[in-house]
């Protein structure tokens, strides 16, 4: 299975900068046929990010919708917008989107489903909080979210799984510690086993499982060699044009 590598940059980046770091990491990754990429630039710079990706081996995606077409949803952006944009991804119930604005197992659910219906790939993502598993509550956590968040879902295969345990992403910190690559694959092979009962083998080898939080160039080869971690959603060390077209390279 092809590593799937994507790129979430929050709150980051004016349209100048997003199209200058294209321009730059392009030229970088021109020959990588190794992962597929993917960048997730905010709304605003969707257009003319999606401009510079096209004829590239780059994909876009979004942080975040609406699960509805249209309507008077002041300040949210539709599933339909994506599409016609060009997304081809979208990001979905990222930890900040759950602390910082609420978002329920629930709703995100609800996006998941309209995000398939609308030919958007969800980046699904999941995770527990350092306290959390400090109380041994991991896995029950994971699992949780899990099964409300793909309620209903049959298309598993167009989702991928990240697993960003909220502990280790860096908020901004470049000297934040990622997950051990031990305790990232416990997680991983967990989520796997997971999605076999409530799939079936086949669909549970295929899904992607990706790993955020704190992934760097230091760090990538180890955990992008580990068996059941299926490629990197990356944040701070996204922002940077060599450093994440040095994520991509390691993965195999
Ligand atoms: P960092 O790579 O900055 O830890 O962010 C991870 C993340 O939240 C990606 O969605």
């Amino acid at each position: 299975m092809q590593k799937l590598i994507a790129a979430n940059w929050k709150m980051n980046k004016t349209i100048n900068e997003a199209v200058s770091f294209i321009s730059e990491f392009k030229k970088l990754i021109k020959d990588i046929k190794n992962a597929e990429i993917v960048i997730c630039p905010p709304f605003t710079s969707l257009q003319a990010v999606s401009k510079e990706l096209k004829n590239s081996n780059i994909k876009l995606g979004a942080q975040n919708m609406h699960f509805e077409n249209a309507g008077a949803f002041t300040g949210e952006i539709s599933p339909l917008m994506l599409k016609e944009i060009g997304c081809e991804y979208v990001i979905l119930g990222h930890s900040e989107r759950r602390e910082f604005f609420n978002e329920t197992d629930d709703l995100i659910n609800k996006k998941v489903a309209a995000a398939l219906k609308n030919g958007l790939k969800p980046i699904l993502c999941v995770g527990e909080t350092a306290e959390q598993r400090q109380h041994g509550k991991t896995e029950d956590v994971i699992e949780d979210q899990i099964i409300k968040c793909l309620k209903g879902v049959d298309k598993i295969k167009d989702v991928a799984i990240a697993y960003e345990p909220v502990w280790a992403i860096s908020r901004g910190n470049p000297n934040q510690k990622a997950a051990t690559k031990a305790d990232a694959e416990d997680a991983h092979l967990f989520i796997r086993k997971l999605l076999e009962g409530m799939y079936d083998e086949n669909a549970a080898k295929n899904t992607r499982i990706i790993y955020g939080g704190s992934m760097k160039p230091e760090n990538a080869k180890e955990l992008l060699a580990m068996p059941d971690i299926d490629g990197g959603l990356v944040g701070n060390a996204s922002l940077n044009a060599k450093s994440f077209a040095e994520i991509v390279k390691s993965a195999r």
